[in-house]
């Protein structure tokens, strides 16, 4: 058996097991060359739905269909060989009903390789969640700030701010868990909401802009690497490489213009003659 072989792929069930353990490490990736960057840090690679504005440009991730999750969720399963990559499934692809959720994770699944999908949602979404679970669908859930939403929203702001917005957020916690999800990412809410619903459900919460009271975090790549124009308050940036791509850019032109690049170190030369 190759060295190759010999990596086994975290799954769904080991992310489960870590519940109270050593924190969750999580990032988004949409790409073979990303996820390859990031495979020995990362538990779980996220092909989120955002590919939709930080990939496309798209104002929200509402347009965002299953082929374009298929596509980079192959992508990042080429690039990837020891985290667990997690699909999202995109607006439209399993709210009707949860024969139509089977239908789309199975393809996910089948034309991916990934071993779990996400979906947005909290109570209205357990009886498909434990439809999916019984037929073999590893399902991370998705609660607090649901950006597919959007438009019956209104915006992308923090949920359970106020008090009297926790027993529906912690009722929406507790229901996806006991339906089987495997965990569960929580969008932006307040710490004590965080800690109060990880320490209500059995399995591990994911926080983006939730604290560090999850039982991990996840942050999108481009973000955190200084490459989105706008980011969330909550966002640490852990590199500027907007700038560096951008000064890279201009220097490549200004050669190119003054016929200064390629010079003869980067040109090939004829056989039998040196450079
Ligand atoms: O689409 C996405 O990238 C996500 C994360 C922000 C959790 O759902």
């Amino acid at each position: 058996m190759s060295a190759q072989q010999d990596i086994k792929r975290l799954t769904a069930p080991d992310i489960l097991a870590r519940k109270g353990g050593a924190p969750i490490v999580c990032l988004t990736s949409y790409h073979a060359h990303t996820a390859r960057l990031m495979d020995n840090y990362c538990d779980i690679i996220l092909v989120g739905d955002s590919l939709g504005m930080v990939m496309h440009g798209l104002e929200t991730t509402v347009p965002v269909t299953l082929d374009m999750m298929i596509l980079q969720g192959l992508a990042v399963m080429r690039g990837s060989r020891r985290a667990l990559v997690v699909v999202d499934m995109p607006f439209g692809s399993y709210e009707a009903s949860k024969e139509q959720a089977f239908m789309s994770a199975v393809r996910v699944m089948k034309e991916t390789g990934c071993g779990a999908i996400k979906m947005e949602g909290g109570k209205r979404l357990a009886e498909t969640i434990a439809f999916l679970v019984e037929r073999g669908v590893p399902v991370m859930a998705h609660v607090g700030l649901t950006p597919q939403s959007i438009n019956t929203i209104g915006s992308f702001r923090a949920q359970g701010r106020d008090e009297a917005d926790w027993p529906r957020i912690e009722e929406d916690a507790r229901a996806v868990a006991a339906a089987g999800a495997f965990s569960m990412v929580i969008e932006a809410v307040a710490e004590p909401l965080a800690r109060k619903l990880t320490a209500a459900v059995a399995i591990p919460t994911i926080g983006i802009g939730a604290s560090a009271a999850c039982d991990g975090q996840v942050l999108v790549l481009e973000d955190m690497l200084g490459l989105s124009a706008r980011v969330p308050k909550f966002v640490k940036r852990y590199g500027e490489l907007g700038p560096s791509i951008e000064q890279a850019v201009a220097t490549y032109a200004e050669e190119v213009r003054e016929r200064r690049f390629p010079g003869p170190e980067h040109t090939y030369p004829m056989r039998g003659k040196k450079a």
